[in-house]
């Protein structure tokens, strides 16, 4: 999708005459916001994290208002020794993972309000599915999110043979739950490797290697509908996405509310 765009928009810059490119240095952090104007539109570059002339990154960009102490706060227990993946998990591979989607509008669309809530939904998400905080845990089960980054006792290898020409199982690879927003299955593996353009098929264990390649498996999920016509996670919650009238019979609204 990104190599698409920049070649789009290297093709637009030989027919279209770019309006405007001044600079501004933003007063928190003094990084550099390279602003144009593309066939009418405006477009930015604010550098590693938000990167490649889009209209998202002419917003916020997640480390703008999401900082370490958030998420050290959000994650505490994650690091206590009886956590299952001590060491894993940090605000670096998450920002780090989140450049790659931010020019796609994750945690860059619609406005500083609506920035922060896809962010907290997203990572509500996370802490919900990697949370080992049972009950009455110190801090209560939010506090304990980030606790796995694998499925401990996996019962099977999660290989589905009605996808073996599509997405075939490595021998002996096993497709348990790993990530962020753990991932199962063979074929989920199969897709989430084409969209981040890494061989998780015959290596579905870099998930479990590399918290960077974790966060980003979870939110390629999150930006890409899981059935062609359907909304994406990310589009839903967004408001890009409007139900029709069957959908809002059968009660399927977007809903711009935090989780
Ligand atoms: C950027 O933020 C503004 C509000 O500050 C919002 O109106 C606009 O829609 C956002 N841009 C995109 C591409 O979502
Ligand atoms: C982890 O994954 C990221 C994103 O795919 C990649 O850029 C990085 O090189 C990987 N790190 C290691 C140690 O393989
Ligand atoms: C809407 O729902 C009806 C009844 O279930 C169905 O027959 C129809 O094909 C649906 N329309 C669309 C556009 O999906």
């Amino acid at each position: 999708m990104a190599v698409n765009f920049n070649m789009g928009f290297a093709i637009s810059l030989i027919f279209v005459v770019v309006v405007a490119g001044v600079s501004v240095v933003t007063a928190e952090s003094p990084k550099e916001v390279i602003v144009k104007t593309v066939k009418g539109q405006k477009v930015c570059d604010q550098g590693w994290e938000c990167k490649g002339l889009s209209k998202y990154c002419c917003n916020d960009t997640i480390s703008d208002f999401f900082q370490t102490y958030q998420f050290e706060d959000l994650f505490a227990k994650r690091n206590t020794p009886v956590a299952h993946a001590v060491g894993f998990w940090d605000y670096k591979s998450f920002i780090t993972a989140a450049a790659l989607f931010q020019p796609l509008g994750f945690g860059t669309t619609g406005g500083k309000s609506m920035q922060m809530k896809e962010v907290a939904a997203f990572l509500g998400h996370v802490g919900a599915k990697t949370s080992c905080g049972y009950g009455v845990a110190t801090g209560g089960p939010l506090a304990w999110g980030l606790c796995y980054n694998k499925e401990m006792s996996p019962s099977q290898d999660y290989c589905d043979d009605f996808y073996k020409y599509d997405y075939p199982c490595a021998p002996g690879a096993q497709y348990y739950g790993r990530g962020a927003i753990p991932i199962y299955w063979n074929y989920n593996y199969g897709a989430v490797g084409e969209g981040l353009k890494e061989d998780l098929l015959n290596h579905p264990e870099y998930i479990e290697q590399n918290a960077t390649l974790a966060f980003q498996a979870a939110m390629w999920r999150w930006m890409t509908p899981v059935k062609k016509g359907q909304p994406s996670a990310h589009d839903a919650f967004v408001g890009n996405w409007k139900p029709t009238k069957n959908d809002t019979l059968a009660k399927r609204v977007p809903d711009l509310e935090p989780l």
